[in-house]
């Protein structure tokens, strides 16, 4: 009786050891991670929001200023019922609860309209966002990727209230009839092109005119009048 008690603590010891390893661990690889991109969520100006931010009552702002806890994951995450480009990753067909519908509606409005969307990537969780980032230093260099891509905790992607949208062609510029078309009309269904041209000073990113942020139709009619970007819409 006593030996197997013994026992029972020798294996429950060796968990925590375990755990705590594994811990450690990250929080280094975090810490190692965190330097080689310039990010430091610690620093005074930088914010990282909590695990539950209400996205039906709260606007909320992620950018390179504002992060999100790399725990953060969107309330009932749902694959919408639209047409994806081929190959589109399982999780980022994902999105958050609250954008379902709206995203719904707008492609199938896109469509009777004779504009064929297709989505391509919403969802990244943190871990999804540090490969992308990593990949694309590799492959561009760290000040192209700095350009399209936001780093790991600071990605509007994290909140399942984005999603970028392509086309057949896989070509989503400005002067296709599909970028011309969700530019004029994504306001329609509550969403804003949310890096436009010539505003990187605000944002950070370059114009990416396949990006849909949800912000409800208030402020992406009030954000589309105006051309203006949610930054300057929240006043940050
Ligand atoms: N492309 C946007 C900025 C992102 O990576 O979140
Ligand atoms: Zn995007």
């Amino acid at each position: 009786m006593k030996s197997g008690f013994k026992k029972i603590l020798g294996v429950v010891m060796i968990i925590c050891v375990f755990w705590y390893m594994i811990d450690y661990i990250d929080v280094k690889l975090e810490g190692i991670n965190s330097k080689e991109s310039n990010v430091d969520v610690n620093d005074k100006d930088k914010l990282v929001q909590g695990k539950n931010i209400d996205v039906s009552t709260e606007l909320v702002l992620v950018n390179r200023k504002y992060g999100l806890n790399k725990d953060y994951r969107p309330e009932a995450l749902n694959i919408p019922n639209i047409p994806f480009a081929d190959g589109t990753d399982n999780e980022e067909k994902h999105v958050a609860g609250v954008i379902v519908k709206p995203l719904e509606t707008l492609v199938n409005t896109a469509k009777e309209e004779g504009i064929i969307l297709l989505g391509n990537s919403a969802y990244r969780s943190y871990k999804s966002q540090k490969n992308t980032y990593s990949n694309r230093v590799k492959s561009e260099g760290r000040e192209l990727a700095d350009a399209y891509v936001a780093k790991p905790g600071f990605s509007e992607h994290q909140t399942g209230l984005c999603m970028d949208i392509t086309n057949e062609d896989r070509y989503f510029m400005k002067g296709t009839k599909e970028a011309d078309w969700l530019g004029e009309n994504a306001y329609r269904f509550g969403f804003i092109i949310r890096y436009p041209e010539g505003k990187k000073s605000i944002t950070d990113i370059e114009y990416e005119p396949w990006h849909i942020r949800y912000v409800g139709g208030k402020a992406a009619k009030y954000i589309y009048d105006n051309g203006i970007t949610l930054e300057e819409y929240l006043g940050k």
